[in-house]
């Protein structure tokens, strides 16, 4: 501590200010070395200072550089997710439009089905499908769906084909044909004979020989293959009629030939016959089914089957479980009936002239083998009577007419009248699609 006394005198205050003089020196120092002290402390200071910026900066740098990877990644990202977006909407607006097309073709689809053909005829049970699985199909626009037309519209002669038919029927060479057609099936053989105009008619099934004498009254200028294994009529028919046209070929008895063993190709290539213009005529209880794809195969176009029972109904087991009504209706013939509905061009069943109600008083007891109509029936199988009698004026004067001609009795309650209207077993005509030529003969 500096103490300053009060001079006494001028030296002594000479010495005082001296004194003073170094004190202030002394702190004066005092403070330069302090303050140089510190400068030093603040300049290596400033100097971590300038490091740690230094080193900031250079951190800062590389998370600059750091955040504008970031930067750039995201920005790929985003691009990616915009893609991946845009891509999901294009992807979704495809679906969106396929599954309206489905839809559309769906709904197409259940219109095509709802507009599957249907007749529906007034006061019958009966209605035609053109569809596999019912119990009554029709395919195509066949003739026999025009049989009152083509049997009751008059002709340019005046009379109609129902009379030229009842003049036929009315000379029959057996008045029963006891194991043979009756006057519905005789109407549908004699309607396709006339209609068709086969060049050649091959008749499977000929026993008494009526049905050969249907076909040709039908046409004298047809040729008839009349085949059937037996020299004589079976069921006690007495003597074959025999066609005394030189149209007709008898494959009969010693001469008989199978409609299937007869030489086609050697027919076809000697122009001896032509299955395109042929009517092949199947009576004879076989396998049906197997028969009609077997003579399809062979080129023919058209194919008549008289014992086309319905579902459960048959004179012989082949019968039972051959015919092509039983293939388009039956679930357990599902497969034969859709090919057969898919290569053919017209299926129609002939109608039975009358309608079984017609028999009423008939004391005939229900056939449990079928091949007779019977009002207690459903009937949902069978097409719409050609006349109805029961419900028309006119009609019942045309059946009248009929019956009166052909000395019969229209009750029907006689065995032989009953016998002749009620006998039904649905006949049909099939149409088939061409065969192609290299299929034929193989
Ligand atoms: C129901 S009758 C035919 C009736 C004749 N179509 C009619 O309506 O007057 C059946 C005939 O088929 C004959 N038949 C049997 N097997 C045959 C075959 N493989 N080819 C041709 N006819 C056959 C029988 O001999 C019998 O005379």
């Amino acid at each position: 501590m500096v103490l300053v006394s009060k001079p006494k005198n001028t030296t002594g205050g000479l010495k005082a200010i001296f004194g003073l003089l170094t004190v202030v020196t002394f702190l004066f120092c005092n403070y330069i070395i302090t303050s140089s002290n510190e400068s030093n402390s603040l300049s290596s200071s400033i100097q971590r200072l300038e490091n740690t910026n230094r080193d900031l900066e250079k951190a800062n740098e590389e998370l600059k550089k750091k955040n504008e990877n970031l930067v750039y990644d995201i920005d790929e990202l985003r691009d990616a997710n915009e893609k991946l977006q845009n891509d999901l909407r294009n992807k979704n607006q495809e679906l969106e439009s396929m599954s309206r097309q489905v839809q559309q073709q769906q709904s197409e689809a259940t219109q095509v089905s709802n507009a599957v053909r249907q007749k529906k005829w007034d006061n019958w049970p009966a209605v035609a499908y053109e569809q596999v699985g019912k119990p009554l199909v029709f395919k195509g626009d066949s003739f026999y769906n025009h049989a009152r037309e083509l049997y009751f519209q008059p002709q340019s002669n005046g009379q109609t084909l129902f009379d030229e038919f009842l003049n036929v029927y009315k000379d029959r060479p057996d008045p029963v044909n006891m194991c043979g057609i009756r006057i519905n099936h005789a109407m549908a053989l004699f309607l396709a004979v006339k209609h068709l105009q086969p060049s050649l008619v091959i008749e499977s099934g000929v026993n008494q020989g009526v049905s050969t004498y249907f076909i040709r009254a039908a046409s004298n200028t047809t040729k008839i293959f009349a085949i059937d294994p037996k020299e004589k009529p079976i069921c006690d028919q007495g003597e074959r009629w025999i066609d005394q046209s030189n149209l007709t070929v008898n494959y009969t008895g010693e001469n008989f030939t199978d409609i299937l063993d007869l030489d086609w190709k050697s027919m076809v290539d000697k122009k001896e016959i032509d299955p395109d213009s042929t009517l092949v005529f199947l009576d004879d209880h076989l396998h049906a089914f197997k028969r009609i794809a077997s003579v399809m195969k062979l080129g023919v176009r058209h194919v008549l089957v008289e014992d086309n029972y319905k579902n459960g109904e048959g004179a012989t087991r082949l019968d039972r479980n051959s015919t092509p009504k039983q293939m388009l209706s039956a679930s357990k013939w599902k497969k034969e009936g859709d090919w057969l509905f898919n290569n053919i061009v017209t299926y129609a069943e002939f109608p039975p002239l009358i309608p079984p109600i017609m028999a009423k008083e008939s004391p005939e007891p229900k056939k449990s083998r079928g091949g007779f109509m019977v009002a207690t029936d459903l009937n949902e199988d069978i097409a719409h009577p050609i006349l109805r009698p029961d419900l028309n004026e006119d009609d019942m004067k045309l059946f009248k007419d009929a019956v009166a001609k052909l000395d019969l009795d229209p009750t029907l309650v006689d065995r032989n009248s009953y016998m002749q209207f009620m006998n039904y077993n649905q006949f049909c005509h099939i149409e088939f699609l061409p065969m192609p030529p290299s299929l034929l003969y193989q």
